[in-house]
């Protein structure tokens, strides 16, 4: 196996969906029965990652609590003769999945929340996961991109098509195609107006990167925002290694913003094993 680590930048204040997280993390938010964070990191595992490194800052020990063992919860559940829910419980930490955490003082940018990870990931590939983009696929999206890693060894970002008028939104990648979903990278961009994006092809939050990259990072002045960002750091490293841009298949929900916080909640819902066909009825009825 080759990517085993994964980083997960979870320090972020969450301004956007004030007041629900004033006094709760962002990625704890559910979208129908598990928190935005879980669903990264099934993604991960189902790619073959076992490391999980989370870079949390304060206010983040909610995300701690949830990969840590509830032993009450589950001495309850036994005695209750809940196996199911038991299951359920137990199964948010596979025991061979070990859970880091480091603290990124000061909200400095997504690259200085990558470059936290650094001495935990040491000399090795590894993926970095944005909770806040939620992406169903199958195979997994990660999974995708590590079948990719595994043959060309190179740094791969996920990217979708997005509006021209969501450049500023992305960081935005240009390069020679070299098959229908994979793109050489020669340019990327952190969050261009529309008139200087060079293309529309927008990175999704899934990275699998050459550990090359911290050094760039590194040596990065502030970008866009007044920010460290990865994206600079992987301009950098595009002059040294290739950089590939993968079209995964699947769908992004950019659980960053309500709206599509709230459309993630209603197709996971409509898709729910036990929930779907009940709540697809309900839909039905309501008189829109
Ligand atoms: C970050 C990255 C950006 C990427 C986006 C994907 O931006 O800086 O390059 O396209 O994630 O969600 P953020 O959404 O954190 O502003």
């Amino acid at each position: 196996m080759l990517v085993k680590k994964a980083i997960f930048p979870v320090a972020g204040l969450g301004t956007r969906f004030l007041p629900a997280t004033k006094a709760q993390p962002k990625e704890m938010l559910p979208v129908v029965d598990k928190p935005l964070i879980q669903y990264a990191v099934e993604e991960a595992y189902a790619a073959g990652v076992r490391e999980m490194i989370f870079v949390t800052g304060r206010h983040k020990r909610p995300i701690e609590d949830h990969f840590d063992m509830t032993f009450e919860l589950e001495v309850a559940l036994e005695q209750a003769g809940k196996q199911e829910l038991l299951e359920v419980v137990r199964s948010v930490k596979p025991d061979d999945m070990e859970c880091i955490y480091v603290r990124q003082p000061q909200a400095l940018g997504l690259g200085h929340a990558v470059l936290c990870g650094q001495r935990l990931v040491g000399n090795e590939p590894f993926a970095v996961l944005l909770a806040d983009d939620l992406m169903v696929g199958q195979p997994p999206v990660l999974k995708q991109m590590v079948d990719r890693f595994s043959e060309w060894r190179a740094s791969i970002l996920a990217v979708q098509e997005v509006p021209l008028e969501h450049t500023r939104r992305y960081g935005i990648v240009d390069g020679t195609p070299v098959s229908n979903r994979l793109v050489d990278v020669n340019r990327i961009v952190e969050k261009p107006a529309p008139e200087n994006a060079p293309s529309r092809l927008g990175v999704a939050g899934r990275y699998i990167l050459t550990p090359g990259v911290f050094h760039e990072i590194a040596s990065q002045p502030r970008g866009v925002g007044g920010e460290i960002q990865l994206t600079d750091g992987i301009a950098a490293l595009l002059r040294r290694e290739k950089v590939f841009a993968y079209r995964y298949e699947g769908k992004r929900y950019d659980c960053g913003s309500k709206e599509g916080f709230l459309e993630a909640n209603i197709e996971l819902a409509l898709n729910h094993p036990a929930l779907g066909s009940g709540f697809r009825t309900y839909l039905k009825g309501l008189s829109l």
